[in-house]
């Protein structure tokens, strides 16, 4: 890994001791933040050791303090309602230091939407072996919670773990949708899996499906490891993003096979030093830094890592979303070790991303994206533009890298389209990334596609 950079490095030297064009992206501190996602890499395999630790309930290590929800008058028949014996039971083992917080394995607990408020005492254990299951219904939902049904915050140092399953219910809600029926209003809802405002947290094993809408939202959170966790949901569920990450940083999302009807993973405002690493993705539209920059917002993700994914049968692979009008930037971003199967965008930069039911005015503010590297990536697209760089007519991309890209089209050829991008390619890269080094703001292989007219149902979808 060191020294694929070290290539970069290199090339950049040659570049500028050749003085070719282009060297202006081998300036002191350009390669900054890309330096520093190495950084990232070195402190994750130190945290990954760590992973290995986590106690199971049933060590005997600590003296941990077993709280069952059953003990709590839970019936676990996945039709009385046990919001109430899970609401003491969390009171309890919030309350309680070791505590081992158990939702049984083999059982089905129906629970209303809850908020799960720490802080906690230490070393708290919420072990799910059982399922947790939602009401179905969206008429009866709490109009309290809208937004949420298990959200957990303000916890310091918690495990989440087991094998049992979190499980949305969420046919109804997808079949209210706005997406599914232009005829129905376009609400939000809830999000089956909340952890907010929460630091050193880690996530073990569990399932979460059919969600009403996002599956497990972290939310302004500071170190958060995520292993081995599933998401499973239909491929034309709407809005039903896997892991969505907002507002937090270093997190960790490792081993993870999700399959949605939105984005595998997304990445959104005020996140740094996220790395993701052996993901699994499809269906879904694959994984996204954003959207960003929503009516005039300012949005800023820095040091993203993707390294060893699997990508298959999704609209997009390796994605960054902004909307026209924002401010702020992306910066510093590697995908690497990436192979696509049957994906339609497997390389994509949007901003011209455009998720509402009317459609988007142009404008000349945009969040800026540079440092993004594209390393090893390969395998079949379903569309001609394998790679889309398409960037703001006022704020250029820059140093965009491609190295070792190896896209193919079962049946034609495939191209690079570049819209006000900047960048370079080295090693093989297929489609060809030429149109990268041209100081045109629009080189591309067919000038009749304008950027408003991207018919692109995934890129036109209604976000609530
Ligand atoms: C769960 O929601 C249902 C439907 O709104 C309601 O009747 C019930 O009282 C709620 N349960 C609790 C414990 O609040
Ligand atoms: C959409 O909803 C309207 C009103 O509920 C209904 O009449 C119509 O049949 C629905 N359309 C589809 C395609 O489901
Ligand atoms: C982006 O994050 C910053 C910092 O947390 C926050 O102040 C700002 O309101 C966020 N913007 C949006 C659009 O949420
Ligand atoms: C964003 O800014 C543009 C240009 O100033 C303005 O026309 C538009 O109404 C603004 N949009 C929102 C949602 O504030
Ligand atoms: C390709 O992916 C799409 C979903 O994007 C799916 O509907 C289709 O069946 C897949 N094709 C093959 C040949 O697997
Ligand atoms: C390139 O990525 C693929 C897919 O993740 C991986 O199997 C392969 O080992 C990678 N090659 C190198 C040289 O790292």
């Amino acid at each position: 890994m060191e020294n694929k950079f070290f290539l970069v490095f290199l090339l950049c030297s040659l570049i500028v001791a050749n003085g070719v064009s282009g060297s202006m992206m081998c300036d002191n501190n350009n390669f900054g933040m890309l330096e520093e996602l190495n950084k990232l890499d070195a402190e994750e395999e130190n945290e990954i050791e760590e992973l290995s630790d986590i106690p199971s309930w049933t060590s005997q290590r600590g003296g941990k303090v077993l709280v069952n929800v059953d003990s709590f008058g839970a019936a676990g028949d996945g039709e009385t309602d046990d919001t109430e014996a899970l609401q003491k039971a969390w009171g309890v083992a919030c309350s309680t230091s070791k505590a081992v917080l158990l939702v049984p394995q083999g059982r089905r607990y129906l629970v209303n939407a809850t908020k799960f408020i720490g802080p906690c005492k230490d070393n708290l254990i919420i072990q799910i072996d059982g399922t947790l299951v939602a009401p179905d219904d969206p008429k009866s939902w709490d109009p309290k919670l809208p937004r949420v049904w298990l959200d957990f915050s303000k916890l310091n140092k918690a495990v989440f773990q087991g094998s049992g399953v979190i499980d949305g219910s969420g046919s109804k809600w997808w079949a209210a949708s706005c997406k599914k029926n232009k005829t129905n209003p376009c609400r939000g809802a809830p999000t089956a899996f909340t952890i907010d405002t929460s630091s050193g947290i880690k996530v073990k094993g569990l399932t979460i499906q059919n969600s009403q809408q996002m599956h497990f939202t972290i939310s302004r959170c500071d170190s958060v490891r995520i292993l081995g966790v599933k998401v499973s949901s239909p491929g034309d569920s709407p809005n039903t993003d896997g892991i969505h990450i907002s507002e937090s940083t270093n997190v960790i999302v490792q081993d993870c096979k999700i399959g949605t009807g939105d984005d595998c993973i997304s990445i959104v405002n005020a996140s740094s030093n996220i790395k993701m690493k052996r993901i699994y993705c499809g269906p879904g539209h694959g994984i996204s830094i954003g959207s960003l920059g929503k009516d005039n917002s300012t949005g800023v993700v820095t040091k993203v890592i993707l390294d060893t994914a699997f990508i298959k049968d999704t609209t997009n692979g390796v994605r960054i979303k902004t909307w026209q009008g924002g401010a702020g930037y992306v910066r510093g971003v590697r995908f690497q070790n990436v192979r696509v199967e049957n994906v339609s965008n497997p390389i994509l930069i949007d901003q011209f991303y455009c998720d509402s039911p009317t459609s988007c005015q142009n404008q000349e503010s945009a969040l800026e994206i540079s440092e993004i590297m594209y390393q090893n990536i390969s395998g079949t697209t379903n569309s001609a533009k394998a790679i889309k760089f398409d960037c703001s007519d006022s704020v250029p991309c820059s140093k965009l890298i491609l190295s070792n890209v190896d896209l193919e089209k079962q049946d034609g050829t495939v191209e690079t389209y570049c819209h006000s991008a900047q960048g370079f390619g080295y090693g093989v890269v297929h489609p060809s990334a030429d149109c990268l080094n041209s100081n045109d703001k629009t080189s591309q292989v067919h000038e009749s596609q304008s950027i408003t007219s991207q018919d692109d149902d995934d890129i036109r979808h209604t976000e609530l």
